[in-house]
């Protein structure tokens, strides 16, 4: 079907409770799909516990069914820098109100996911924690922190956790999490990647543009490794020979030195991260350095002096505000984070791209103080993974963000730049089914010279009659800037009346400002061509989310 692993999810969450007091409610707050899938996981788990999990997102809960909840495990992420997920937020609304409901019959536990890395970390956990241990509910187990390498903690934490919010005992020795095991049959993941042909490795935008993007196609083979349109793809990068090269000099050593773990050379490229400095690292080379700066914007506490103070520096301009070969290569290797994937969006569906997953990848590249710098992992395959060259992927799902279910319902997708990239995907994904319902694409960028992407397939979409709809906003092709949110303004009519016919609404791309901006135009164009308050209008988008029709991939 069109989305198995949802309907898998789906039937666990109506199993019918043989119990009542064996129900153990399993709710997630995701962005990208990782709660959701260790949710799917726990409740598998559950099950064989011969409890009766239910599984649902945090937004379809009402206070009133949450009030009437013994068991409870939350597991969710955070968004952003410590906001709630997307199918979280009305939840949270609810929760942290004043109305909120007593919740002295529930025990609860919360697994709270996220990422170091930014500031806020497991926010969302940490606020639902407390709140419920306000509002009167008994906590079973301590909350777990994770970070982004969560796989073995969460399913330790699990396996304690969920005998204990049953009523009955239930054999702990029998339990066991098992991440991915019930989604990826054939075993690829984070911690297992499938090394994959690089099959195509070209550029999109034009020589003119002051973007680089490319289109890479990755072979599948007989790898087995499935995905859906709307799924992203892990990557594993491997770091720049140049920057190994410099930092190995820095810490006056060799490539060949030997360190705990291996030779220096090797893990530098494959395992540690030595673009961003680790927390450690910055404390580390504070200590040590005689650095006025530094030593200011770290004991301030200030976060924004910090983040501007660190603005592009690597682990290698870290390393150099300290005597050369004052630190030794293990204590440097120590010091430093293990080298993550990165994820991008697919760019394609399965249906069409005949054993391959394609990205639409913006190389991150910039110059500062006198060195090239770039993304870790855009560069990386950019430059160094060759038509015919492997890299390391797996598939990360992202359930929630899909075509409709239902084939005849509209489609608005707004993804300007590299957020086309799903929207590619789910155009395809409706060719090959032969889906009835409306398409309308947002796409835009700075110039249409140089950053018109795949123009000749969205050409021939609108012309074959997919695409409905293709509205463009080039901002730096005339003096006004024009933004794909000034086109849907000028479209406003005809936009409600698509939700009015129960279009989904999707926005993919830049977090901070465009999706934040779609989001004012959206209700904007509610409250005029809806004629409605902006209380109404506000009240007509919450609908929306619940209804799972406002859906982000946004970073
Ligand atoms: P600009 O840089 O010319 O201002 C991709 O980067 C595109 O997103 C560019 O055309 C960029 O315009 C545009 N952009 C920048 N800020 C935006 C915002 N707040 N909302 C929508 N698009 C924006």
């Amino acid at each position: 079907g069109l989305n198995s692993r949802l309907i898998a999810g789906e039937s666990i969450a109506s199993a019918p409770a043989a119990d009542a007091a064996q129900t153990i409610h399993i709710l997630y707050g995701t962005q990208t799909g990782n709660a959701e899938n260790l949710a799917m996981d726990a409740a598998a788990s559950a099950k064989s516990l011969g409890m009766a999990p239910e599984v649902r997102g945090l937004d379809d809960i009402e206070m009133d069914a949450l009030d009437a909840m013994r068991h409870v495990v939350i597991v969710t992420s955070t968004y952003g820098e410590g906001e709630m997920p997307d199918n979280a937020q009305l939840f949270w609304e609810a929760l942290s109100a004043d109305t909120a409901p007593r919740l002295e019959g529930m025990k609860f536990a919360v697994l709270a996911l996220g990422d170091t890395g930014y500031d806020g970390f497991c926010q969302a956990g940490k606020l639902i924690d407390t709140r419920l241990e306000q509002l009167g509910a008994t906590r079973i187990a301590t909350r777990l922190d994770c970070d982004i390498d969560f796989e073995d903690a969460a399913a330790a934490w699990l396996g304690e956790t969920l005998p204990l919010a049953a009523e009955k005992p239930v054999a702990a020795a029998t339990t066991t999490v098992a991440p991915n095991l019930s989604r990826e049959a054939t075993g690829w993941s984070r911690k297992n990647p499938y090394s994959s042909t690089m099959a195509v490795n070209r550029c999109l935008s034009g020589p003119a543009s002051s973007k680089e993007i490319r289109h890479f196609e990755f072979d599948l083979a007989d790898s087995g490794l499935i995905y859906e349109a709307g799924d992203a793809l892990g990557v594993m990068p491997v770091n720049d020979p140049a920057l190994v090269d410099l930092l190995i000099a820095r810490l006056s050593a060799s490539t060949e030195t030997e360190v705990s773990g291996g030779s220096l050379g090797a893990l530098l490229s494959t395992q540690y991260e030595i673009s961003t400095p680790s927390r450690d690292l910055i404390a580390e080379v504070e200590r040590r350095a005689d650095h006025e700066e530094l030593t200011h914007v770290v004991r301030k506490g200030d976060k924004e002096a910090l983040d501007a103070f660190l603005w592009s520096k690597d682990t290698l301009d870290l390393i150099s505000l300290i005597p050369e070969g004052s630190l030794n290569a293990g204590d440097f290797i120590s010091l430093l984070k293990p080298l993550q994937h990165r994820a991008y969006s697919i760019s394609s569906s399965p249906k069409e791209a005949e054993g391959r997953v394609h990205l639409t990848v913006a190389s991150v590249r910039y110059h500062a103080a006198n060195r090239d710098r770039g993304g870790v992992c855009s560069t990386y395959m950019a430059d160094r993974v060759a038509e015919g060259a492997s890299a390391g992927i797996f598939v990360s799902p992202n359930k929630a963000f899909r075509v409709p279910g239902n084939d005849d319902a509209p489609m608005i997708m707004v993804g300007p730049g590299t957020g086309i990239a799903p929207f590619r995907a789910f155009l395809q994904e409706r060719r090959a089914s032969g889906a009835k319902g409306r398409n309308w694409l947002f796409f835009g960028d700075q110039r249409r010279d140089s950053d018109f992407i795949y123009e000749d397939e969205l050409s021939t979409m609108s012309r074959d009659g997919l695409l409905t709809r293709l509205d463009l906003a080039f901002s730096r092709d005339q003096d006004a800037k024009i933004y794909v949110q000034t086109r849907m303004k000028e479209n406003g009519k005809a936009l409600f009346s698509w939700l009015e016919d129960g279009a989904s609404f999707y926005v993919c791309g830049d977090a901070s400002r465009m999706a934040r901006d779609v989001d004012t135009a959206l209700g904007e164009i509610i409250v005029e061509h809806g004629g409605m308050t902006p209380e109404k209008a506000a009240d007509y988008l919450a609908g929306l989310k619940r209804d799972k029709r406002y859906l982000r991939d946004v970073y």
